[in-house]
C-alpha cells in the first residue's frame, strides 16, 4: 500500500545516528564520536543515550528527570540488537546511567528486565556508583516543590476523573525553548537513539531508549521505554523503531514492534511508521496533551521520522564514512505529522 501523504523515505548508505527531540542533538555528537572511535552500533547509541542521562540541564531523562509525585525520580531505559540481544531496567531510583545498566541485563545475565530494588542490587553487584542525590537537582526539586503547590492550589481530583497527570503536549522542547539552560516546565519523556553502520561485519543496527517518564506520575508507574516492543524493538532483518510520547497509547500497540514488523513485510519507515501513529489515533480518546512520535531505520538504510502532532523533532547524523568526510549534522521537524495540533 503506498501512502501518499507521507514524505518520501530517505535512503541512507553510509553510518547514521538518528535520534529523538532537539537534545538528541547532545546523544548524536557523543555516538558519532563513539562511532569514529571504532565503537560498535550499539557502543555509539549507548554512548548518546548516557550522554542526555548525564546532562542535567535535559528534564526528561537521566538526572534531574522530574521525579513521580512522591518527589523521588525513577528512571526505565531498554537497548536493543536483535532478539536474542536485548535488555531493560525499570524503576531505578538511585543510578542515573539507566542506558548503561540495561546493557549490563542484556549482558551479564540470562535475562531481559530487571525492576526496582533487584535492578539497583545488581547495579550495586555490577560496579556502578550510585547518585549522592537520588537524581535530583535544584531545578526538578523546585519544579516539584510548584507542581505540589500548584496541585493543592487547584483542590482535588473531579470526581469520576482517573488518577495520574499529563503533561502538556511536546513539553519536552521547553528544553529547546529556553535555550538548553533547563526546562522551566514540567516535563516528560525520553531519548531515543538508533545507530545503523553499514560498515561493520557484526550487529549493524542498534537502539537505545531511555527515559524518566511522565513527570509527577504515581509512583511505581513504568511506561513504554523500557519495555522491549513498545518503547524500542531491533532485528537486524528488517529495521529498529523507537518511541517517543505518552507511553501508555505506545503500550496499547505494541508500536516500537509493529513498526518494525510493518518493515518486514515491505512497508516503507515512513508507511510503517504512519500506519502505528493510525492505530493509536484510532483505538484511543486522544486527549489535548497526547502525542506519540516515533523514528524508524530500516535494515537497509532508509528511515523516517512521525508524530501524531506537530512539535516533534528529530536529530540525524549521517556521513558517506567515518573518517573521509565531516558528519553532517541536522534537528529537523518530524518528517510527517498526523493529526493537526491543538490550540
Ligand atoms: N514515553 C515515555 C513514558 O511514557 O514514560
Amino acid at each position: 500500500m503506498q501512502n501518499t501523504e507521507y514524505t518520501p523515505d530517505w535512503p541512507l548508505s553510509g553510518p547514521a545516528v538518528l535520534s529523538t527531540w532537539s537534545f538528541g542533538r547532545v546523544a548524536n555528537a557523543a555516538a558519532w564520536e563513539t562511532l569514529c572511535k571504532g565503537g560498535s552500533p550499539l557502543d555509539a547509541a549507548v554512548a548518546g543515550a548516557s550522554a542526555v542521562e548525564d546532562d542535567p540541564r535535559v528534564d526528561s531523562v537521566g538526572v534531574g528527570g522530574l521525579p513521580d509525585a512522591s518527589g523521588r525520580v525513577s528512571l526505565d531505559a531498554c537497548v536493543m540488537e536483535n532478539p536474542d540481544r536485548c535488555g531493560g531496567v525499570c524503576y531505578v531510583r538511585s543510578y542515573a546511567s539507566a542506558a548503561r545498566l540495561a546493557r549490563r541485563v542484556m549482558e551479564d545475565t540470562i535475562h531481559v528486565l530487571l525492576a526496582g530494588d533487584g535492578a539497583e542490587a545488581f547495579a550495586k553487584a555490577s560496579g556502578f556508583v550510585p547518585h549522592a542525590e537520588d537524581l535530583l537537582t535544584g531545578e526538578s526539586r523546585d519544579a516539584y516543590a510548584r507542581w505540589k503547590a500548584e496541585r493543592a492550589a487547584a483542590g482535588g481530583r473531579a470526581a469520576g476523573a482517573k488518577m495520574g497527570v499529563l503533561p502538556p503536549m511536546n513539553v519536552e522542547e521547553r528544553y529547546a525553548q529556553a535555550g538548553g539552560e533547563g526546562s522551566p516546565e514540567p516535563s516528560h519523556d525520553t531519548v531515543c537513539v538508533l545507530v545503523r553502520n553499514p560498515q561493520v561485519s557484526g550487529h549493524q543496527l542498534a537502539g537505545v531508549c531511555t527515559t524518566s517518564g511522565l513527570g509527577f506520575k504515581i509512583p511505581g508507574r513504568v511506561g513504554d521505554s523500557p519495555i522491549i516492543g513498545h518503547g524500542l524493538y531491533v532485528d537486524q532483518t528488517a529495521g529498529a523503531a523507537t518511541a517517543t510520547g505518552n507511553g501508555e497509547l505506545i503500550m496499547g500497540v505494541c508500536g516500537s514492534f509493529l513498526a518494525v514488523e510493518l518493515m518486514r513485510q515491505g512497508r516503507t519507515p515512513a508507511e510503517a511508521v504512519g500506519e502505528v501513529l493510525r492505530r493509536v489515533a484510532s483505538r484511543y480518546a486522544i486527549q489535548p496533551e497526547h502525542q506519540v512520535a516515533m523514528i524508524a531505520l530500516r535494515a537497509d538504510g532508509a528511515w523516517a521520522s512521525g508524530s501524531l502532532r506537530p512539535g516533534f523533532s528529530h536529530c540525524l547524523t549521517t556521513g558517506p564514512s567515518l573518517t573521509a568526510e565531516p558528519a553532517h549534522s541536522a534537528l529537523a521537524p518530524a518528517g510527517f505529522v498526523l493529526l493537526p495540533g491543538t490550540a
